[in-house]
């Protein structure tokens, strides 16, 4: 299992495009902080490709680089050594083929729920009938009908977020990016939106890539689970989730995903131990 940070998942047994909507081959990125002499490796040789309409998780200790590669295939960070691709073409920068989901809420406070989901939408010059008519179906897809008038201060942080997937798939990028969305909700608001995430990835099989610390959450929601290692930031193996789709709450209650769940938990306390001790 283990690759020696290098990776082709292989999704033979599924359906899924063989055509690798991301990848990176070999690329090695540093960063200069102010107080360092000198620059630090931060990835190191990544080879990654990820098949079109998979939903790829990225699990590791704290530090390791999760976020920092999934700037580089957002196009935020330009690798020091080699590009990361999009369907066959270098990332040289973000646009609206890659949908990023942050921990906190993209949100505009000062734009109600129709006019945040429409934003996108209205940056790349759709007509005003046509977005506010996308705008709404995205709006009923993600269970807030009703509240298209709302103000984010008048949601729930679970709403938010809804809004934020909403925006997102409204603007109908390639991929979809995401870091810790769920992060920094309530257990069963997480658990309730990550059956939303899944019935809407179900729905329109967009290529996922999302970096979570909860290994439970990687395990349900993925096809694949990379598993990096810190310092310098690599993969360090790869899990492939078998677990038939579609899943459900009961799915976390059967052995396969208790056993996968616990094989990736061993894998990180050694990762962690290995390196000193740092927090998932
Ligand atoms: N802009 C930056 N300049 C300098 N160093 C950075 C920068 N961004 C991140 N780092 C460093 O790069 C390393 C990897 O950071 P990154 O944010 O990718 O980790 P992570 O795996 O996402 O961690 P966490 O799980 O805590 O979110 C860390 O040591 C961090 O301090
Ligand atoms: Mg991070």
């Amino acid at each position: 299992m283990a690759l020696k940070n290098s990776m082709k998942i292989d999704h033979s047994e599924t359906t899924i495009d063989w055509a690798p909507a991301l990848s990176v081959d070999g690329i090695r990125h540093y960063f200069s902080p102010t107080h360092a002499e000198r620059p630090f490796l931060v990835l190191d040789d990544i080879n990654l490709s990820i098949p079109k309409g998979s939903f790829v998780s990225l699990v590791g200790p704290s530090g390791c680089g999760k976020s920092t590669l999934l700037r580089v295939f957002a196009g935020l960070i330009i690798p020091t050594i080699g590009r990361a691709m999009l369907s066959g073409e270098p990332i040289e920068g973000p646009n609206e083929r890659k949908g990023m989901v942050f921990q906190e809420d993209a949100v505009f406070p000062w734009l109600n729920v129709q006019k945040n989901v429409e934003f996108g939408l209205q940056m790349r010059g759709m007509g005003g009938r046509e977005r506010a008519e996308v705008a709404r179906e995205w709006i009923e897809l993600v269970g807030l009908k009703g509240f298209e008038k709302s103000y984010p201060r008048e949601l729930s942080g679970g709403m938010r977020k809804r809004v934020d997937l909403a925006r997102v798939y409204a603007s109908n990028p390639e991929v979809l990016l995401m870091d810790e969305p769920f992060g920094a909700l309530d257990a069963l608001t997480k658990l309730r939106l990550q059956d939303e995430l899944l019935r809407l990835w179900e729905q329109s099989r967009k290529t996922v890539v999302f970096v979570t610390h909860d290994l439970d959450e990687a395990v349900y929601l993925s096809d694949t689970v990379v598993v990096m290692a810190a310092r310098p930031g690599r993969i360090s193996s790869v899990y492939h989730i078998d677990i038939p789709r579609p899943r459900r709450f009961e799915t976390r209650a059967t052995e396969q995903f208790t056993a996968l769940a616990h094989r990736l938990w061993g894998e990180i306390e050694k990762l962690e131990a290995s390196a000193g001790g740092s927090s998932l």
